[in-house]
């Protein structure tokens, strides 16, 4: 992660969202065949992607990145169909859940096969794989013809990127190009599912919800567990599960609430801020904002409060329009448990560098 990076120009290709033909499109996907890293648009967030099948190709997104070597990536495929071509044995509930959930936002961990190099692995000997449901995603690995190794494409610890021009705040100089399609219609990464243990257990909640998952496999345990440190005696058995993780600069303060608790909570800590002179910024769902507005604080709205779709979309953006304001401290509050509230509080966890306060 010390190597330097030389410097270099990153085209900005930009290619329709419906993932139609494009010149931009073709060039991507050629770049990708030459071992060189493109950023592309998923559904969840935008991947920094390079040839799953090359460690040189691999090794230069976790110098691109500053990412250790020990965080595997997530290989990329355009359909389940070449599975077998990346993993060592496919159980039945692999097929099974692929097969409701892909295309989309579903990661599963299986055991590696050898034409993944070590290194997109993280060293282990497992590898995570999904099917992206963005349309641009797909036409993109189906021109490459190749696996494609993707993690966020965002600095190691910083805040996802779901714009081409957030990634290009974080990556410019430091990659090939980038594939703009648009904004991220999920905006949270996917659900991470370890079928190599018994039961099968969720590593990183995500875009596909607890429930959704349990519909199919009721077995499946929640990330409860992941949450053990990683100084656990061991071996880690979630890696890259950071407590710090997500992060903006500006020091973010979530409070585990929502509802009247939640605006009671932030107006108290708003409050004792400004009495030290600091500059406070919040996140708020859209009806919030009124019961807030008598203090001068720099809101960024993520939407309708029993929206989580929406709020997941914006999350990231909002967390990095306030990040851009010079603000002392961010102020928010968590979305409960149900559904997609488990990735945001999850998210703005990590964001916070790993506790939530009680209100
Ligand atoms: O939605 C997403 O998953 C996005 C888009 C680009 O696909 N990708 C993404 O990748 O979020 P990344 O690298 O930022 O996060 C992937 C996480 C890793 O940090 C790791 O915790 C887990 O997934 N992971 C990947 N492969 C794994 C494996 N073989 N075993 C355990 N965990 C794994
Ligand atoms: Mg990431």
């Amino acid at each position: 992660m010390s190597e330097p990076v030389p410097p270099r120009r990153t085209l900005l290709l930009r290619t329709a969202e419906d993932g139609s033909p494009s010149p931009a499109l073709t060039q991507a996907a050629e770049l990708l065949r030459a071992s060189e890293l493109v950023a592309f648009p998923t559904e969840t967030v935008y991947g920094l992607g390079a040839d799953a099948t090359n460690a040189e190709a691999a090794r230069g997104i976790f110098i691109a990145k500053e990412r250790p070597y020990s965080d595997p990536l997530i290989v990329h495929l355009p359909d389940a169909g070449q599975l077998a071509s990346v993993a060592a044995q496919v159980p039945d509930m692999a097929r099974q859940l692929a097969e409701r959930f892909w295309p989309g936002p579903l990661t599963l961990v299986l055991p590696r096969a050898e034409r993944i190099p070590a290194i997109v692995a993280g060293g282990g000997q497992t590898v995570g794989v999904r099917v992206p449901s963005h349309p641009v995603a797909r036409a993109l690995l189906r021109t490459a013809g190749i696996p494609v190794a993707a993690p966020s494409a965002n600095r190691f610890m910083h805040t996802s990127p779901t714009t081409a021009q957030h990634v290009l705040a974080d990556l410019d100089g430091r990659i090939a190009a980038i594939l703009d399609g648009g904004p991220c219609t999920v905006g949270v990464e996917s659900t991470v599912l370890d079928l190599t243990t018994d039961p099968p257990r969720v590593l990183r909640p995500g875009g596909v919800t607890l429930e959704e998952l349990r519909a199919v496999l009721p077995q499946v345990e929640g990330p409860w567990a992941s949450a053990a440190p990683e100084t656990d005696a061991g071996p880690v058995r979630a890696p890259g599960q950071m407590a710090r993780h997500y992060a903006p600069r500006t020091r973010l303060v979530v409070f585990a609430a929502r509802g009247a608790a939640a605006l009671a909570a932030m107006r108290r800590e708003a409050m004792r801020a400004m009495e030290h002179g600091e500059r406070v910024g919040a996140l708020l769902a859209d009806e919030e904002a009124a019961a807030l507005s008598d203090l001068p604080l720099i809101v960024a709205r993520l939407g309708p409060g029993n929206d989580l779709a929406e709020i997941s979309r914006r999350l990231y953006a909002a967390l990095r329009a306030l990040d851009e304001q010079d603000l002392d401290v961010i102020l928010a509050h968590t979305f409960g448990h149900e559904g997609l509230g488990l990735a945001l509080e999850d998210r703005l966890r990590r964001a916070a560098g790993g506790e939530l306060r009680m209100p």
